[in-house]
């Protein structure tokens, strides 16, 4: 019998038993056994977590290398810790920063924090992210609520569900018809009323990266219906709907993308026009944030 007819069980135990180790190690470091949500907070938007750090309620900040199974973030812009802790009456999971493909980590490595999530409970993930913006409308510094996204990576066979499936974790074909969360977008909508803050909203491509586009490749992106662009969040996303998570999507504006051959040489696309951008609209998108998650621990 060939290796191969064993294989995809043996994986599937693997990871299994990997969850376990990560799941264990991180209950050992923090005395909340119950967190309300998770949150990933992506480029330029890793002080979100200072709130919670600053409150500074039976906080534990836990480097994700330190984490079995966990993998390190090698991007600048992106701490690469958990922080767990309090917002308010609401017990928070903060990954401050996170993984992308480019780096050269598989998509089932990315996702892994996402599994852990699900493991211990967690039915709430609130992901944020950097993304170029495509829509006419749309500024850097400004917030769009996802909507839809559009898979690019998926759609060329670089899925983190490609493999045998867990039944454990979640059914062989999942929908993804409604991928975000009707609910939490309106709870979304109604903070930013409240707050007097533009919200925008959106579909966001993801692209594998880490080259951004090409003028011609950002006018095909907003041919098939893309508003941003970025390279994160789907993955998670993807596992989140497997797991049978509810997950809302915010992106912080970070840069408009170019979409025609700039006469100005220097006119360019750059990660520390994407950090610096999110370092000044971070404070806009923690307004939103802190609103919503009071609103979900009053649900
Ligand atoms: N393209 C891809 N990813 C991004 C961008 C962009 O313009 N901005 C922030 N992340």
């Amino acid at each position: 019998m060939s290796d191969e007819r064993t294989y995809p069980q043996e994986a599937l135990t693997r990871q299994a038993t990997a969850i376990t180790e990560a799941v264990d190690y991180i209950r050992g470091h923090t005395r909340h056994t119950h967190f309300d949500l998770g949150m990933i907070l992506g480029s330029g938007l890793n002080s979100l977590a200072e709130q919670v750090i600053d409150a500074g309620d039976e906080i534990a900040i836990i480097p994700f290398a330190s984490i079995p199974h966990f993998c390190a973030s090698t991007v600048a812009g992106h701490t690469g810790r958990l922080v767990l802790g309090r917002m308010g009456k609401t017990n928070v999971w903060i990954m401050q920063g996170r993984l992308h493909y480019y780096e050269g980590y598989t998509l089932s490595q990315i996702t892994f924090p996402i599994r852990v999530m699900q493991r211990m409970g967690i039915d709430t993930l609130i992901i944020t992210n950097a993304a170029g913006g495509i829509r006419a409308d749309l500024q850097a510094g400004d917030l769009m609520l996802i909507i839809d996204h559009l898979n690019l990576a998926g759609m060329a066979g670089h899925h983190p569900l490609r493999g045998p499936n867990d039944d454990d974790l979640g059914p062989r074909f999942p929908s993804m018809s409604r991928a975000y969360d009707a609910r939490l977008a309106e709870l979304a909508r109604t903070v930013a009323q409240e707050r007097d803050m533009t919200l925008h909203e959106g579909i966001y491509a993801m692209v594998s990266g880490p080259s951004f586009e090409t003028p011609a490749e950002i006018r095909f992106l907003r041919l098939i219906g893309a508003d941003a662009v970025g390279m994160s969040t789907v993955p998670e996303v993807l596992v989140a709907r497997h797991g049978g998570m509810r997950v809302l999507g915010l992106s912080m504006i970070s840069n408009v993308a170019i979409d025609t051959l700039p006469q100005d040489p220097d006119v360019e696309t750059s990660h520390q026009e994407v950090l610096e951008t999110g370092r000044r609209a971070a404070p806009k998108m923690a307004m939103l944030l802190q609103g919503i998650i009071g609103r979900i621990s009053q649900e």
